[in-house]
């Protein structure tokens, strides 16, 4: 089956006629006991840049679950390891050792070659389409606004009140390090798709904290120069965007084919409001510790809401918890695959 055949790409086109195609966010993670046991060999760290390893976690779930898709495996934050920044995830969750806190940090951050720096990305893309052919394979990346939100926090927050306030006070610094952060992010992306990646998607997880002005400039415009510069690549260009219900207006105007969005809107509130958009989403993550017969009901209750089928990717409204019950994911594919088949 060529690629351009398969559920998944066709949805993003908005011409599927078969069955509706679903991935899951975090597909590969803690919930997953081959994952786990993969994990216990090697650090998180270490795992993103094992070629071999991120080929083997890659293909763990699409196989148990028959999913329409693969992710990379790797973080969003990998790419700023070779500006000078110290990563580590301690407990699980990112922290930067040296945030950038003024306009000199900015100064200071080093560009790079993004091959040369990081050639597990582009190995563990090829190895992933060796092992997995006729999967298609989703590159992804953070938005700029995303990165320097933990850039300058330095780690995890639900307000990133630190990067909001850096962004109003130094309000040149912003805007150099979003610039910087955008090129390096493009030629990122165009890297995976040279490597074999079949879409790319773009984490705007953070945009939500923004005003509407401050999210026009911080976050649309810079996703929508990427997404520009990769268009000639002719792969579907997704994003994914987090708590952001007020701004559908300006998010339909990016150029790209997917919009994902969290599991707090509507789907098909969402739909109308992106008319020339395929939609990804978005059951709420949390609904997985209910019981297999409620997540089914869940699960299509999204589907019987969404008027337009043929560009829907089903998907959770954002990463999958650890603890997550093998038998909800199970039963959304399920659902999801037996619903228009
Ligand atoms: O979806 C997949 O299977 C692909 C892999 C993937 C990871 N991170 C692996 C990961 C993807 C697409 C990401 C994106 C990512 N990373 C985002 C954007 C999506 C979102 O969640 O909004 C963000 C904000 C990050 C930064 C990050 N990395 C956080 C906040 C955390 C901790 C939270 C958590 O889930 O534990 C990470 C760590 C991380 N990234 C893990 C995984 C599998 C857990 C690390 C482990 O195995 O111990």
């Amino acid at each position: 089956m060529g690629m351009s055949e398969s559920p998944y790409i066709k949805a993003c086109y908005g011409r599927n006629q078969g069955r509706i195609p679903v991935w899951i966010m975090r597909q590969a993670g803690r919930y997953l006991p081959e994952y786990r046991a993969v994990r216990e060999k090697v650090s998180f760290l270490e795992l993103c840049k094992s070629p071999e390893l991120i080929a083997e976690v890659v293909r763990q779930p699409v196989e148990r679950f028959g999913l329409d898709a693969a992710i990379l495996f790797s973080d969003i934050l990998i790419l700023l390891e070779p500006m000078g920044i110290a990563l580590s995830f301690p407990d699980g969750g990112p922290k930067i050792a040296n945030p950038v806190n003024s306009p000199d940090d900015v100064r200071r951050l080093k560009n790079y070659d993004v091959a040369a720096a990081l050639p597990f990305v582009a190995e563990g893309i090829r190895q992933i389409k060796r092992r997995m052919p006729d999967t298609p394979l989703i590159g992804f990346a953070g938005s700029p606004f995303t990165l320097a939100c933990y850039l300058i926090q330095g780690k995890g927050s639900k307000d990133f009140d630190l990067a909001k306030r850096f962004m109003h006070e130094y309000p040149a610094a912003a805007e150099e390090l979003i610039t910087f952060l955008s090129d390096i992010t493009a030629k990122y992306l165009e890297l995976q798709i040279d490597a074999g990646a079949d879409s790319v998607q773009i984490f705007e997880s953070w945009g939500g904290v923004l005003s509407k002005d401050d999210f026009c400039d911080w976050s649309a415009r810079p996703v929508n120069e990427i997404f520009g510069r990769l268009k000639h690549k002719r792969v579907p260009r997704a994003l994914f965007v987090n708590n952001v219900a007020p701004y559908l207006d300006v998010i339909g105007d990016i150029d790209c084919e997917v919009v994902g969005v969290d599991y707090r809107i509507d789907l098909a509130q969402a739909a109308a409001a992106l008319p020339h958009k395929a939609v990804q989403g978005n059951l709420d993550p949390s609904a997985l510790f209910e019981s297999p017969d409620r997540v089914r009901e869940r699960t299509i209750q999204i589907l019987d809401a969404v008027e337009n089928h043929d560009n829907l990717i089903f998907n959770l409204g954002h990463g999958i918890q650890p603890h997550t019950p093998i038998a909800s994911v199970e039963a959304v594919v399920e659902t999801v695959h037996g619903f228009r088949s």
